[in-house]
């Protein structure tokens, strides 16, 4: 989480950070900072608020050669004016901003405290900022990159660092450790960015920063090097073809809304990229690999470990022993029952810190690690033996949605190649329109969520892969609204859960599958005999006339893709009727680059 930039050299600086720190909001969104540095001085402004509010603060005429900023998601310390980025080393050598978590801060702040350092902020990144200082005073050589090197080998844990050093204002410093760091190249300046967006309009070539990676940029140069000398290699830089990616809200009052309804284009995307004719267009090592595999096992965090929950339904049903681990889970706790397990990491953003930590796991033990992300260059990326991407488009809004039906679309695929199952064709051109059926319906989906919205809890209800979708739409509706809600299968309310049902608690059950819809019907009747307020998502080959919103029929293995998008609808239009921060909610990040 976090986000941060650097630039130095002849671009517009306060245009580039702002503009930047901008299009890394979605990061985080507690408190906003820059430092514009020349030979004169170091200006620093920052403040506990948005990255518009820090628009306000820096002077429209701010210059300076070099510049760093930062948007905050608060690890260490609340979101506060002191605990806002950048930080300054005591003596004002030097002056960073840092995304990512130093485990060993507390011991390595009381040693700098016991030689006298003074401490503005909670933060771990002022510790940064004053041992940089400490090893540069030290040194007989007065070098900082030096300085860095020595700070970098006394840190543990994660960091992209971007650093100002006062007597110097021709560079800007930077240093990556499991928190993600690109350099962009442009003509007279070079720029640094958490991920290439801010750089889009700027950068004509990318270079993605390793970890142990640590050097500076300049107007013409970029330096890296490696905290082990023997692993520096001549650098590649390489174009994106992000460019083309739409990331305007497109006469859209929401990124979210947006995002729920650029489904049906998601779904056609992954086809042209994953079917061709009749045919799957996999890699043939990958298709082998399971085939080998005696076990697959799914990591994965919050919505994508429901797009996995989906997957392993899929690879069961196609006899592949399948499990499920959430990653933050997993990483203490690595059972592995088979011999040849597979690894199916599910990211959107690739860089999710939970799940970085189980592939040094998996690494160590040898077996092959597949991801699945929208993120092509991401930590994931770049880590595991094979990736497929979803396609999906930039997800801004914090609330996954899109991705989340990209990665079901794509587990579907993946599991018709392994049959070699060409109906999936048809059966995903049937979602589409089904999908397109229910944008033009989204008012009466509008009408339940208004309903919902006044109540402080809400339960979702269903069975099979209805349970599974049970869980996204509460997760959504509980990150955007604040209401309080459960996912549950509907067989598990007798066994303690209908304790909380009573009078006008709504109790939304999506019906989709013949084999559980009349126990699900049933189960309806416990809570409707309680005084639940109860409303159903079915679909036209199982619906009733009471129903509440009825889908157009898909294939039962692929309801999850419309049923999630009601459960979407819900959310945005509960969270648009209580007047919350849609795309940004309280708390929360879109890539969460912290354990
Ligand atoms: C919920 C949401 C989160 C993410 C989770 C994993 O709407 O977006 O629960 O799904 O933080 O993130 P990724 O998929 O980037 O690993």
């Amino acid at each position: 989480m976090c986000g941060i930039v650097g630039s130095v050299g002849e671009t517009k600086l306060r245009d580039y950070l702002l503009h930047g720190l901008k299009s890394l909001e979605y990061r985080g969104y507690d408190s906003a900072g820059t430092a514009f540095l020349t030979k004169e001085k170091l200006e620093v402004f920052r403040l506990p608020g948005r990255i518009d509010d820090l628009n306000q603060l820096v002077p429209a005429k701010m210059h300076g050669a070099a510049g760093i900023g930062h948007t905050r998601w608060a690890t260490h310390g609340e979101p506060n004016f002191v605990n806002s980025h950048p930080h300054c080393s005591q003596q004002g050598y030097f002056t960073i901003v840092h995304n990512g978590v130093i485990d060993n801060f507390r011991s390595l702040k009381k040693k700098l405290q016991n030689q006298g350092c003074k401490f503005q902020s909670e933060t771990d990144t002022e510790v940064i900022a004053n041992l940089m200082e400490m090893h540069y005073l030290k040194a007989a050589t007065k070098n900082p990159l030096d300085a860095i090197k020595k700070t970098l080998e006394d840190l543990e844990g994660s960091y992209a660092l971007a650093i100002l050093f006062k007597k110097d204002d021709t560079k800007v410093y930077f240093a990556k450790l499991h928190s993600p760091l690109v350099i962009g190249k442009g003509k007279n300046t070079n720029y640094l960015a958490s991920d290439y967006v801010p750089m889009l309009d700027y950068a004509t070539s990318y270079y993605i920063i390793d970890d142990y990676q640590y050097g500076y940029i300049s107007q013409k140069e970029v330096v890296v090097k490696h905290l082990d000398p023997n692993e520096e290699k001549p650098l590649v830089f390489h174009q994106t073809d992000l460019k083309v990616i739409d990331i305007g809200l497109n006469g859209y009052p929401h990124y979210m809304l947006k995002e729920i309804e650029e489904s049906p284009e998601v779904i056609k995307r992954l086809m042209d990229n994953y079917v061709d004719g009749n045919q799957f267009v996999f890699d043939d090592v990958l298709i082998q690999k399971f085939q080998e595999a005696d076990q697959i096992i799914f990591l994965a965090c919050g919505t994508s470990y429901h797009a996995a929950l989906v997957g392993r339904r899929y690879f069961e049903s196609i006899g592949k022993t399948s499990r499920v681990y959430i990653a933050s889970e997993f990483a203490y706790y690595p059972e592995v029952k088979g011999k040849h397990p597979l690894f199916i990491f599910i990211s959107q953003s690739g860089e999710t810190a939970d799940l970085i930590r189980c592939v040094k796991i998996i690494q160590q033990q040898g077996s092959p690690i597949l991801t699945i992300t929208n993120t092509k260059g991401s930590s994931l990326d770049r880590a595991s033996d094979f990736t497929l991407l979803l396609y999906a488009g930039m997800e801004i809004a914090v609330a996954s949605t899109k991705a989340y039906i990209a990665q079901v679309a794509l587990l579907a695929i993946l599991r018709a190649a392994l049959i070699g199952n060409t109906e999936i064709i048809t059966d995903l051109i049937e979602v589409e329109k089904a999908m397109k059926g229910l944008i033009g319906a989204k008012l009466e989906i509008k009408a339940i969520a208004e309903a919902i919205a006044k109540e402080p809890n809400v339960f979702f209800l269903g069975r099979g892969l209805d349970y599974d979708v049970a869980l996204e739409a509460s997760l959504k509706l509980k990150e955007i609204t604040y209401i309080h809600s459960e996912g549950l299968p509907g067989g598990e309310l007798k066994h303690g859960p209908i304790a909380l049902i009573k009078k006008d608690v709504p109790v939304i059950a999506f019906v989709s599958d013949q084999i559980t819809a009349a126990a699900i019907r049933s189960n309806l009747q416990e809570v409707l005999a309680r005084g639940a307020k109860v409303y159903v998502v079915s679909n036209q080959a199982l619906a009733k006339e009471e129903d509440d919103f009825v889908t157009r029929n898909t294939k039962t293995y692929l309801s999850p893709l419309t049923k999630a998008m009601v459960g979407q609808y819900l959310s945005y239009y509960a969270a648009l009727s209580l007047g919350r921060d849609i795309d940004k909610p309280r708390n929360l990040a879109k890539s969460v680059t912290v354990e």
